[in-house]
Formats: structure tokens, sequence, C-alpha cells
């Protein structure tokens, strides 16, 4: 699927909005300033880098974190309604993981991790819109965020750090030592990873259905055809992303952003 501009620009608003309306005191300036550096790159991110997993679409990753905001926000009821002791977290924790959880699959400071493919057979055969840059060293995805923040000056608190680290959950077998503790005492002291992982496993899933269900129920794209997988560059959907380059990405000065919106 495809975003138009002004899905991507409302998407970029709520973004903000989520941050001013939940995060306070010094950090939250640091982090609207942060995101207001690398706006451009983070607003026109997609999710994910190949079509199988979810939201690999510009705009993708926007719209998947703010999905997550509020799947977290409703989950922190839910939680809160069974009788979980809501004592041991805040709502700003909470919406800060969630805000940040996939903030390292930005990229480093200097290269974004997702860039557009250049190999042609696998854009049009496997319909793979986006590659990893080679010039970003490996880092997991939680460590790479936990490491943007920290290197501008953004603090988080204990239990942020361990929300943004586990909220793969046990998909992420780097985990265990946090998630498959026998002794009680070297469990998780709050609720706010199994929540936070609770929201985003729900996300994922609801941005898997949307792209694939039609798809394998032959409502739309048939499988045979891998092109009809195309996101960039797909024929039927010239209208929005033309219209996505006039408004939203008009100013746009990342060359591998520049080189995707000429192809569409
Ligand atoms: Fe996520």
């Amino acid at each position: 699927m495809n975003l138009e501009a002004k899905d991507i620009q409302a998407n970029w608003v709520q973004f903000l909005a989520n941050i001013d309306a939940h995060i306070t005191g010094e950090r939250k300036q640091k982090l609207l300033d942060f995101y207001k550096k690398f706006e451009e790159r983070v607003m026109l991110m997609p999710a994910a880098h190949k079509k199988e997993y979810h939201n690999a679409f510009p705009g993708g990753y926007v719209e998947h974190v703010n999905r997550v905001v509020r799947c977290a926000l409703k989950q922190m009821d839910l939680w809160a309604e069974e009788g979980a002791d809501m004592s041991t977290f805040t709502k700003e924790e909470l919406v800060f993981s969630a805000i940040n959880h996939d903030l390292g699959k930005m990229g480093s400071e200097e290269h974004e991790s997702y860039i557009p493919q250049t190999d042609k057979w696998r854009k049009e055969k496997l319909g793979e819109d986006y590659m990893f840059n080679t010039k970003v060293p490996f880092a997991s995805v939680p460590d790479r965020g936990l490491f943007l923040l920290q290197s501008h000056g953004i603090q988080y608190t204990f239990n942020e750090m361990l929300a943004i680290q586990t909220h793969d959950g046990l998909y992420d077998e780097a985990n265990k030592k946090y998630l498959f503790a026998y002794m009680p005492e070297q469990k998780p002291r709050t609720s706010l990873p199994f929540i936070l992982h609770q929201a985003d496993l729900m996300a994922a899933r609801i941005e898997f259905e949307r792209e694939w269900l039609p798809k394998l129920k032959g409502e739309k794209n048939s499988l045979d055809g891998q092109k009809a997988n195309f996101t960039l560059g797909n024929s039927t959907n010239q209208k929005s992303t033309t219209s996505t380059k006039n408004k939203a990405l008009g100013s746009i000065k990342s060359e591998g952003l520049k080189n995707m919106l000429d192809n569409l």
C-alpha cells in the first residue's frame, strides 16, 4: 500500500503532537529538536525494508509508531482494569517508549538504514523497494535507538530503557535474559515492557493483515505476479505519489529519497 501526501503530513503532525501532549520537562524540547533535525528522514521512512514485514512504504514508520502509541494507551487501560500494578510506571514512560521503540530503524546520524533498492531484478521480481544501507554499522534496533537518544542528550528512565530494549518480546532471543527469568527477583518489576510489546505486536499484525490478507484472498493483486507487490513505481499509485511529491516531499534533500521519488 501507499500513503498519500496528506496522510504523511497528518501522521507527522500527530507524531509531534504525541510528544507535545505526553512528554514533560527538559527532554520534551530536546526530543522535539531531535525529530525536527531528522524530520525529513523520519517522516518518510518505511517501517521495514521488505514487503513481507510491515509498513514497508514511504511514511510507514511514523504511521506504525502512531499506531503503537494508540494501542499502548488502550492496552494500558486494559491492564489497569485487570488489576496490574499501575504504580510501577507512568503514562509518560509508556508513551516515550512507544514513540521511540523503533527509533534505531533510522540508522546512524549520518546514514539512513533503508535506502531505495538499486538491484533492478530484486525490485521487479521480489517487489523489494528498499535495501539495507551497508554504510551503517550493525547494531540492534533497540541498541541503536537508545544510542541515538543518549547521543542527543535525551534522558530516559530505567523503565523506558527496559521497555525499548525488550519491545520485541521473545521474538528477539537477546531478551531472554529479561523475560525468561525463573527467579521472581529477576523478572521486570513493571508491566511496561509487556504492554509495549503487546501494542507493537498488535500494530504490526494489523499492518500485516492490511497489506497481505486481501492479496492472499485474491481480492487485490495476484501473488503470481510479484510486480503486484510493488509499492514504489506501480502505475496504479501514480495519482497519490504525484501529490506526495508535490506536497510533503517537495523539499527533500536526501539523495536516496530524491532518486526514489523521481521514480515514482
Ligand atoms: Fe514496532
